[in-house]
């Protein structure tokens, strides 16, 4: 007799790794709705969770797991399935007569056979893995770039944690946010009384952190839904963070006006790649490039901003050169008279001037700081 004990839950993740990956729907927006409308208990609903974004990530190492016993086309419910079973198989390890026997009870009509045929092969094959990218579910260019930068032992070493699920921090004041967030708010250095800006605010993490030190901080960000939710998360703490909607290359501020400004820039996010399951399959391999571009016409309207013997901060949630040390060289260039800063002391790394965290249990980080000198620059 067929166990059908889990079979529900199969099918609504099939149903939204459909959605995922065929119809290129945003996994962490797909996902929830999915979840809200069905009957599933919460457990069931947590293993869908982590069946979507388990399979979402691994989904490369999940194709290549089945396609060795995979002989013709198959129709997207099928490939659906067999990515879902091998994912339980090699990676929750579920035991295979249920992995399989829910996954087969999951899809309907005559790709059952093909489903139960090849999962039953996965579970008792051997796993020759033919590169690394393949293994870690990565794409090639995300692979050559970080293990060009960083050397192998810590591009792997990346690599592989954020193939985990971020775990959960929480602030004393009850917000959410990444330790790595805070190490940024700490190389700030802002204290009582000084005027800062984050020009890239929301949702608002690095504001409401810098505000509770005693600074008085303006939060400000191009996206106005972006700004929307910030408000609302400075109203939820209580804190007094003004908000302003503003493109961060044209800020609405006078010149010389702020001790710090904070430049917590839109990046690549090779850092942070285990907060979106389906981010690395997105993100294209131009976009470090065209973000440096970004990131540098934001530091200098930023520069414009910070007062004589003021600090500007730049921070990104990546780790390729020329998000963090291009960009930097760059500025050098551009304004020679600017005092490069130490690279902040505790958890940082050295690269240079450029600090950086590998991901661990925080996400991986870059930062770099310099000072404006007395007289104008
Ligand atoms: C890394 S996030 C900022 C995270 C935030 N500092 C925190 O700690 O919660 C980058 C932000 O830059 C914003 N952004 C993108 N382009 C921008 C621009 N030209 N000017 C200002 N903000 C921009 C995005 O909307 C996004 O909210």
């Amino acid at each position: 007799m067929t166990n059908t004990s889990g079979v529900p839950a199969r099918r609504l993740a099939i149903k939204a790794l459909r959605r995922i990956v065929d119809d290129g729907a945003y996994a962490n927006l797909a996902l929830p709705p999915l979840l809200d409308r069905s009957s599933l208990d919460e457990r069931d609903k947590r293993l869908v969770t982590e069946l979507v974004y388990g399979t979402t990530r691994m989904l490369r190492a999940c194709d290549f797991l089945v396609d060795r016993f995979v002989l013709d086309e198959v129709d997207p419910e099928v490939r659906a399935a067999l990515r879902l079973g091998a994912y339980q198989l090699h990676y929750l390890r579920v035991p295979s007569h249920a992995a399989v026997d829910a996954t087969v009870g999951a899809v309907k009509g005559r790709g059952k056979s093909v489903v139960n045929a090849v999962l039953r092969r996965v579970a008792d094959a051997e796993v020759a893995w033919p590169d690394l990218a393949t293994e870690l579910s990565y794409p090639d260019w995300i692979v050559a770039l970080l293990t060009k930068e960083l050397g192998a032992e810590k591009a792997t070493r990346a690599l592989v944690t954020m193939n985990e699920a971020a775990s959960v921090h929480t602030r004393d004041d009850g917000y959410v946010q990444d330790p790595a967030s805070q190490l940024v708010a700490d190389a700030v250095e802002a204290k009582a009384g000084h005027r800062v800006i984050d020009l890239c605010a929301a949702p608002g993490g690095k504001a409401t952190d810098l505000a509770s030190r005693g600074a008085a901080v303006i939060a400000s960000d191009l996206r106005p839904n972006r700004v929307r939710l910030t408000k609302r998360n400075i109203d939820g703490l209580g804190a007094a963070v003004p908000v302003v909607t503003a493109d961060g290359r044209q800020p609405p501020f006078r010149a010389g006006t702020f001790d710090r400004v904070l430049i917590d820039a839109p990046c690549s996010g090779l850092g942070s790649l285990r907060r979106r399951a389906d981010a690395r399959w997105r993100i294209e391999a131009d976009a470090p490039a065209r973000l440096a571009d970004l990131q540098f016409d934001l530091v200098v309207a930023g520069l414009d901003l910070v007062k004589p013997g003021g600090t500007l901060v730049f921070s990104v949630c990546t780790l390729t050169n020329v998000e963090s040390t291009g960009v930097l060289a760059a500025v050098r260039e551009h304004f020679p008279t600017l005092e490069l800063l130490p690279v902040p002391a505790g958890s940082w790394e050295a690269k240079g001037a450029v600090g950086y965290l590998l991901p661990d249990e925080h996400d991986g980080m870059s930062i770099w700081r310099v000072r404006k000198p007395m007289s104008a620059a």
